[in-house]
This record gives structure tokens, C-alpha cells and sequence, in this order.
């Protein structure tokens, strides 16, 4: 069966983008990266990409008058490129209502923290002022509000005395990088199924969707 055309949309490092390359090297994965895009003509996510064989497009976004028109660029490099699910992975611009609504349910984000907690930036600093005893990450479908939409899959970490944000953040990512692909898997096999705020995983009796560390 074919598989499920991505498009990422990054502007770092790319670690997420690399676990889904990763993934995706495995011929019975059900997805397959068909363009790396970023804003960022510098991201380094873009020679993983290139190390990959995988094509990509960079559209940056001090080259437009203003956001739709950057908006409609990286949407015809999209379409161009076939993608049917496009996965924001430390893609750091605030995408518009029309791109939202133009990717509806096409469009998934990973977050680092257990959403709805710490929606926005700086949320491992967050969680270790909040004292917080489990932090994590999550996959979801993008709406309107910032980190808002129906969640995927979750996982979680515990914090651990003495932690500071870098090695709380190291024990996340570790995570993210699980997390990213099975809910690519998810959405890729049909699994996973959007009713209203929610979605419903079908084809499991013990959904694989709280990826927990000790697993
Ligand atoms: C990750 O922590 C992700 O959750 C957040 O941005 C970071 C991107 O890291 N949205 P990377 O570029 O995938 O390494």
C-alpha cells in the first residue's frame, strides 16, 4: 500500500524530523518523508534531510510581504510535493487561522510538556518552577489556539530531584522521539480518528498512545 507523503516544516536542529526519517527507513512503516521545509535556510534540520536523500524546499519567511503570502508558499511547495499530512517539528513561526483551516486534521505538532500544561515556549523551566512530579510531551492536532487541538499520544517523565532544564529536557526528547512516530503510525493507519476535541484510537484494546518511559 502506498504510504502516507509527509511534508515537515522545521527551523532547528531536527531531532524530530530525524526520528521519523529514522522510522520511516523501516519499508513496512506506513509514512514516508517526501520534503523537509523550513523558514531557515541555516537549520541544520535541512542537512539531515539532504544526508537522507530527501528532498526539500526552504521558504523564508523575510522574503514575503506578509504571512499569507509566505503561508500560500510553503502550501504550494507542500502540495507540490504531494504531501498529505504535514508535521510542524520546532518549526518556530505561529502559523494563521487560514493555514490552520487549510491543513484541518492534515496538520499535527509536537510539544514538549503534557498538554494543557505549559502551552507556549520555555516549559521545562516552567515545570521545575511549578514543581510538577511528571512532565512530558505531546503529539496533537493543530487548531486555531497555540498548542491546542485533539491529542494523539502523550508521554510522560518523571522529574527527578536535582534535575536542571537541560536534563529535564534531554529526558523528554527521548520521548518526543517515540511519540512523534507512533502517532504518525496512528494517523498513517487509520487508527486514529477525530470526534470533535478527541481522538479516538480504533484497532487496539490497550492503546499504545501513553508511551510511558518504563515500557
Ligand atoms: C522539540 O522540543 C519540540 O517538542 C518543540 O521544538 C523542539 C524541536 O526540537 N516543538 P528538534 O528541532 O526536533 O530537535
Amino acid at each position: 500500500m502506498a504510504r502516507l507523503r509527509l511534508g515537515v516544516l522545521v527551523s532547528g536542529r531536527g531531532s524530530n524530523l530525524q526520528a521519523l526519517i529514522d522510522a520511516a527507513a523501516d519499508p513496512a512503516f506506513p509514512a514516508e518523508v517526501a520534503l523537509v521545509l523550513s523558514n531557515k535556510p541555516e537549520a541544520y534540520a535541512l542537512e539531515r534531510a539532504r544526508a537522507a536523500g530527501i528532498a526539500t524546499a526552504v521558504v523564508p519567511h523575510k522574503g514575503f510581504p506578509d504571512k499569507p503570502a509566505f503561508e500560500q508558499a510553503m502550501t504550494a511547495e507542500l502540495e507540490a510535493a504531494g504531501v498529505r499530512l504535514v508535521c510542524l517539528a520546532g518549526f518556530m513561526r505561529l502559523l494563521s487561522p487560514w493555514f490552520v483551516r487549510h491543513w484541518h486534521d492534515r496538520l499535527i505538532n509536537i510539544h514538549p510538556s503534557l498538554l494543557p500544561s505549559f502551552p507556549g515556549l520555555d516549559t521545562h523551566r516552567r515545570a521545575l518552577e511549578t514543581g510538577v512530579r511528571f512532565h512530558g510531551c505531546t503529539v496533537h492536532y493543530v487548531r486555531e489556539a497555540m498548542d491546542d487541538g485533539p491529542i494523539l499520544v502523550q508521554a510522560a517523565v518523571p522529574v527527578l530531584p536535582g534535575d536542571d532544564e537541560h536534563a529535564l529536557s534531554a529526558r523528554v526528547l527521548e520521548q518526543e522521539h517515540r511519540a512523534y512516530p507512533l502517532a504518525v503510525r496512528l494517523i498513517a493507519e487509520g487508527r486514529a480518528r477525530v470526534e470533535g476535541n478527541l481522538v479516538v484510537l480504533e484497532g487496539t484494546s490497550a492503546p499504545p498512545a501513553a508511551l510511558n518511559p518504563a515500557d
